[in-house]
């Protein structure tokens, strides 16, 4: 038998009948629409699905749909404000921390509340608070500086921006054809 539950998500506040088993993640996707929250193992192990409840990281693959009645929900679509991306989505684009971007939206809600929680994190920090989210792509090197990056510009005093890992490109010229 459905259940009514009343949420808020990127400000909007919906009232819908849901499964008692529908799982957040399915909810945001299939019910609402919000397809930018990735479901990468559905075993709350990959971090891909990580969206804000009431400001604190989740994976939505952990919880039920039922269990939101109340709640404030924020997903990667409610990041940027007034086309203005937020300062981890400028972050990723500026030090290329992402390769195939499954990852990215679960990655970039999870450091929004690491930084929330520490304004000026150390790497090894960093490397600890997205440990629960994982990247089959970029080797994470990258991501560590777009994380630093959306640090230094929050904060505006930093001096050193870190540069981005460039491509690997062969330097030898291409030979002619023979
Ligand atoms: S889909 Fe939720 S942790 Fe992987
Ligand atoms: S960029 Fe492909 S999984 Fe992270």
């Amino acid at each position: 038998m459905k259940k009514t539950v009343k949420l808020t998500v990127n400000g909007t506040t919906y009232e819908r009948d849901v499964e008692p088993r529908t799982l957040l993640v399915h909810f945001l996707r299939d019910n609402l629409g919000l397809t930018g929250t990735h479901i990468g193992c559905d075993t709350s192990q990959c971090g891909a699905c990580t969206v804000l409840v009431n400001g604190q990281s989740l994976k939505s693959c952990t919880a039920f749909a039922v269990q939101m009645q109340g709640a404030e929900i924020t997903t990667i679509e409610g990041l940027a404000k007034e086309g203005e991306l937020h300062p981890i989505q400028q972050g990723f684009w500026e030090m290329h921390g992402l390769q195939c971007g499954y990852c990215t939206p679960g990655m970039i809600m999870q450091s929004v509340q690491l930084l929330d929680r520490n304004a000026n994190p150390s790497e090894e920090e960093i490397r600890h608070g997205i440990e629960g989210n994982l990247c089959r792509c970029t080797g994470y090197q990258n991501i560590v500086k777009s994380i630093q990056w959306a640090a230094q510009h929050k904060n505006q005093g930093a001096t050193e921006v870190p540069e981005a890992d460039a491509p690997q490109v062969d330097p030898k010229p291409i030979s002619p054809v023979p």
